[in-house]
């Protein structure tokens, strides 16, 4: 049943380009994205003038993602917020307020509160959701499910890259609702999301240079984790990664943010991870994020780089480097998370713990 594999987790990293694939199935027909459940007109569709996002933890994480794509695709704001928070903050919600929650086991009380609350102010409620029938998405007003299988494993992973694939099916929804993308625009971007699979099995190949660095610092105290416009996100989502399974301490920050004042954490062999973005996509922030590195490095950090293969500008500064395939900027998170995910559950490993049962986390947060 863990289909060779000691955890169930190891097997759903393994099964993540299935789970993206799946999650893109029949979401796309006739050249229009389609959501599962539609309970609110297209003209409301395009009438909305603001969205808010909000999930709980690496739903959350996915979410913050969802910011770049929907704000560039579609033109209009969007706010992403912890659930929790968002409830107990009185945010400004009316009827062309669109909310987007995302839950993987659809469940989460925070995140349903946050979606009750939201329909008390008349907004309207588009749930990302795994699990089919599950109360947020029962009560809201269209859902579109990732479709990768239930999720055994307490921490998520192979739910967090179909969230971001929904999540970025949904911005492409709303895009073709407002009219900001003509079609033959939208059915490019899916085509891209189609063609993420097979990169994604192309990380899990590269797995074993990633087990081997992650025994190398299986026995540090802390690791620090940088990125910077999608990679801010990822490096969330690979601190939390290594929080939850290895019990470690990790913080993800924005590279931009060192000078102000992570960098007094640098010391001598502290590991750090860098996300650089793409040379050719961002060129600019990849330059930042280089003399980010050489700043650290000179502090006497260990870095260990996740840059786009080819990119030689950073191997003087990366002690270890790990190469993904290059990708349009936006569909880099579900290349560049894989590493970090496979690098905390070897730490886990190596440090003896259960993968699948982290120490006091329950897999569906039904209490607040
Ligand atoms: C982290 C993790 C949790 C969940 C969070 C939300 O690996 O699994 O942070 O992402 O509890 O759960 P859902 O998505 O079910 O609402």
């Amino acid at each position: 049943e863990k289909g060779g594999h000691d955890y169930f987790m190891l097997k759903e990293i393994q099964e993540q380009p299935a789970g993206v694939a799946d999650t893109l199935i029949g979401h796309y027909a006739g050249g229009r994205i389609i959501l599962d459940e539609q309970r609110l007109a297209d003209q409301e569709l395009r009438e909305f003038d603001k969205v808010f996002v909000v999930a709980c933890g690496s739903s959350y994480h996915a979410g913050l993602l969802a910011k770049y794509a929907i704000e560039h695709w579609t033109r209009l704001p969007v706010e992403v917020e912890l659930a929790s928070e968002f409830r107990y903050r009185d945010p400004v919600l009316d009827r062309s307020t669109l909310v987007v929650a995302i839950s993987q086991s659809g469940e989460t009380a925070d995140t349903l509160e946050a979606v009750r609350h939201a329909k008390e102010q008349k907004a309207r409620v588009l749930a990302i959701c795994n699990t089919n029938g599950a109360q947020i998405p029962r009560e809201s007003d269209a859902v579109l499910y990732t479709r990768t299988g239930p999720e055994i494993g307490v921490a998520s992973t192979k739910a967090f890259l179909a969230q971001i694939t929904a999540n970025y099916l949904v911005g492409l929804a709303l895009a073709q609702a407002r009219g900001t993308k003509y079609p033959d625009e939208v059915a490019r971007e899916f085509a891209q999301l189609e063609s993420m699979p097979k990169l994604v099995a192309q990380v899990l190949e590269s797995g074993d240079r990633v087990r081997e660095i992650a025994r190398r610092f299986a026995h540090v105290p802390t690791v620090l984790f940088l990125g910077r416009h999608v990679g801010y996100p990822v490096a969330l989502e690979g601190a939390l990664k290594l929080k939850e399974l290895a019990y470690m301490h990790a913080e993800g920050f924005a590279a931009g943010e060192l000078k102000h004042g992570p960098i007094a954490l640098i010391e001598d062999g502290l590991p750090v991870f860098v996300v650089m973005p793409s040379a050719k996509g961002r060129a600019v922030l990849h330059s930042k994020l280089l003399s980010n590195i050489r700043e650290i490095q000179a502090r006497g950090a260990r870095t260990i780089v996740i840059a786009e293969d080819g990119d030689d500008t950073v191997r003087p500064f990366a002690d270890h480097l790990i190469e993904i395939p290059s990708a349009p900027t936006l569909y880099q998170p579900l290349l560049s998370t894989v590493p970090l995910q496979i690098f905390a559950a070897e730490v886990a490993q190596a440090r003896g713990y259960d993968v699948d049962k982290p120490r006091n986390l329950a897999k569906s947060v039904t209490v607040e």
